[in-house]
C-alpha cells in the first residue's frame, strides 16, 4: 500500500462513479455496438426481449426513485404482515429472473420477507436447474424452488406457489420485474388496513430493446374492452374527486393486469384463489377483478409503490392446443359465471366463443352463491360506470333488413353523421346496435329522399321519424 490519503480518495470516487454509470445503472438505457448487433438480434429471439442488454446489467443495478414527492415522506406502521414473494417461470433468461430476485431481497425490509419462492413451470434450460439451486442458497432471503412435473401454466403455477408459502401476504410477480426504493411497505399497509382490499404497484415499463427504466403512471387504471381484453384507461374524474385529488392515495381500479399484486393469504383462500379449470393464462385476471368486486373486496393501484416490468412485443413461448383456442376458453368460463346476461355483449362480438367447449364451471357458480356475491349490473353500476359496456338496454343485435339480408352499419362514423347499410355478417362490431334506455340523445331517424334507405344519427326528437319496430331475433349464429 504506497498510496496516499489523497490517492485514496481518487479511488473511491472511482468506483462510486463506476457504480453509477456502469450498463444500466440508474435504469438507464443500454445501447449495443454496431459490431454486436448481428448477435443481439439472434439473442433478442431467445426471449422476445434484448437479452444481451439485459446480461451487461449488473443483476443489482440501481434505479432512479419515481415515487411522487408526498410517496417519499409517508410513513407507514412498524407492524406490518410479511408476504411470501411467488414469482412463476418457463425458460426464463438467468439475468431478468434474478435482476427480479435481487431487487425483492435489496428492496425489502428482510423482516417483512417471509420467503421468495420461485415455481418452476417445467422449463428445459440446464442453468435453471442445479445451477439455480446452488445459486440462491446464498441468498440473505430463504428462496425456495418448487418444480411442476409438466407444462401447467401460469395459473396452475401460481396456485401451487401459494399452496406451499408461509406469509401473512402474498405477492405475485413476474419473472422478469424489477422492484423499486419503498416498493413493498405501501402495499401492506394497505392490507393491513383492510385485509379484504388486493393491491397492485404502479406497473413501470422497463424496455425491451434497451432495458430503459421508465416510470409508469398513476393516472391510468384498469378496465377492459367488449373482447375482454385488458386495457388501461384514464383514472376518471369521479375517482380524483374522491380522492380529494391526493394521488399518493389508492386509486380504486375496475380491473387488474394480473402479473403483480400483492393479496392476503387467508383472504386469497376465501375468495376462491384461481379458477383452476382455465388454462395457462390469460382471462384470469378479468376473472379475479370481477369476483373480488362482486364478492365483497375491493381492487386498489397503490400508487406510492413502483415496480418496473419487461413489456414485450410477442410471447417466446408456446401453448399447447394454441394461444387463441386457450384465451377463447377462459374467457368463456368468467362471463357464464361473473358476467349474467352482459355475457352476450362479449359473444355478439366474439361468435367463435360460443363454440368453444369451456368445461364445467358448476365448482365456481356455486363459489359465487356462497359468497352471496352482486351481480355483474351492480358492478357496472357501482365500480365501472365509464365501461364501454352499456349498464342498462333493451336490446342488443343487429338490425337486419329481412328482404334484402341487409344490415345498419354505423361504418365506424362519428355522431350526426349517415349510418350505412351493410350486407349482415353477423359479426357483431359495427353492426352491433343498442337500444339504450339511457338517452344518448343521438336516435336514428328516417332516410331523407336523396339518402334512400339510409337513416342517419340525429339528436332524438321524439318524431314519427324517428319511431322504430322492435321485433325480436335472436342472439349470436
Ligand atoms: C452490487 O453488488 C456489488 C457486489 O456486491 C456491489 O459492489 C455494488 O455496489 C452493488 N450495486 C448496487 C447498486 O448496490
Ligand atoms: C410472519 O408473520 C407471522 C405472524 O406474525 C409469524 O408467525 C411468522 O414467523 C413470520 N414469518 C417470518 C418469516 O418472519
Ligand atoms: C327476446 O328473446 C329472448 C329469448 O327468446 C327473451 O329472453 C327476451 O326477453 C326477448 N326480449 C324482448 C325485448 O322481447
Amino acid at each position: 500500500m504506497f498510496v496516499c490519503i489523497c490517492v485514496l480518495c481518487v479511488c473511491l470516487t472511482a468506483v462510486i462513479s463506476r457504480n453509477q454509470e456502469g450498463p444500466g445503472e440508474m435504469g438507464k438505457a443500454v445501447l449495443i455496438p454496431k459490431d454486436d448487433q448481428e448477435k443481439m438480434k439472434e439473442l433478442f429471439k431467445i426471449n422476445q426481449f434484448n437479452l444481451m442488454a439485459s446480461d451487461l446489467i449488473a443483476l443489482n443495478r440501481s434505479l432512479p426513485d419515481v415515487r411522487l414527492e408526498g410517496c417519499k415522506t409517508k410513513v407507514y406502521p412498524d407492524e406490518l404482515p410479511n408476504t411470501s414473494v411467488v414469482i412463476v417461470f418457463h425458460n426464463e433468461a438467468w439475468s431478468t429472473l434474478l435482476r427480479t430476485v435481487y431487487s425483492v431481497i435489496n428492496r425489502s425490509p428482510h423482516y417483512l420477507l417471509s420467503e421468495v419462492i420461485l415455481v418452476d413451470d417445467a422449463s428445459e434450460r440446464d442453468f435453471l436447474k442445479l445451477t439455480l439451486e446452488n445459486y440462491v442458497k446464498n441468498l440473505e432471503v430463504p428462496v425456495k424452488i418448487i418444480r411442476m412435473e409438466e407444462r401447467s401454466g401460469l395459473i396452475r403455477a401460481r396456485l401451487r406457489g401459494a399452496a406451499a408459502s408461509k406469509g401473512q401476504v402474498i405477492t405475485f410477480l413476474d419473472a422478469h420485474c424489477e422492484c423499486t426504493l419503498g416498493w413493498l411497505e405501501p402495499l401492506l399497509a394497505r392490507i393491513k388496513e383492510d385485509r379484504k382490499t388486493v393491491v397492485c404497484p404502479i406497473i413501470d415499463v422497463i424496455s425491451d430493446d434497451t432495458f430503459e427504466y421508465m416510470a409508469g403512471s398513476d393516472m391510468t387504471y384498469g378496465g377492459f374492452n367488449w373482447k375482454l381484453n385488458f386495457r388501461w384507461y384514464p383514472v376518471p374524474q369521479r375517482e380524483m374527486d374522491r380522492r380529494k385529488g391526493d394521488r399518493t392515495l389508492p386509486v380504486r381500479t375496475p380491473t387488474m393486469a394480473g402479473g403483480l399484486f400483492s393479496i392476503d393469504r387467508n383472504y386469497f383462500e376465501e375468495i376462491g384463489t384461481y379458477d383452476a379449470g382455465m388454462d395457462i393464462w390469460g382471462g384470469e385476471n378479468l376473472e379475479m377483478s370481477f369476483r373480488i368486486w362482486q364478492c365483497g373486496g375491493s381492487l386498489e393501484i397503490v400508487t406510492c409503490s413502483h415496480v418496473g416490468h419487461v413489456f414485450r412485443k410477442a410471447t417466446p413461448y408456446t401453448f399447447p392446443g394454441g394461444t387463441g383456442h386457450v384465451i377463447n376458453k377462459n374467457n368463456r368460463r368468467l362471463a357464464e359465471v361473473w358476467m349474467d346476461e352482459f355475457k352476450d355483449f362479449f359473444y355478439i362480438i366474439s361468435p367463435g366463443v360460443v363454440k368453444v367447449d369451456y368445461g364445467d364451471v358448476s365448482v365456481r357458480k356455486t363459489l359465487r352463491e356462497n359468497l352471496k356475491c352482486k351481480p355483474f349490473s351492480w358492478y357496472l353500476e357501482n365500480i365501472y360506470p365509464d365501461s364501454q359496456i352499456p349498464r342498462r338496454y333493451y336490446s342488443l343485435g343487429e338490425i337486419r333488413n329481412v328482404e334484402t339480408n341487409q344490415c345498419l352499419d354505423n361504418m365506424g362514423r362519428k355522431e350526426n353523421e349517415k349510418v350505412g347499410i351493410f350486407n349482415c355478417h353477423g359479426m357483431g362490431g359495427n353492426q352491433r346496435l343498442t337500444l339504450r334506455h339511457v338517452n344518448s340523445n343521438q336516435c336514428l331517424d328516417e332516410p331523407s329522399e336523396e339518402d334512400k334507405m339510409v337513416p342517419t344519427m340525429q339528436d332524438c326528437s321524439g318524431t314519427r321519424s324517428q319511431q322504430w319496430l322492435l321485433r325480436n331475433m335472436t342472439l349470436g349464429a
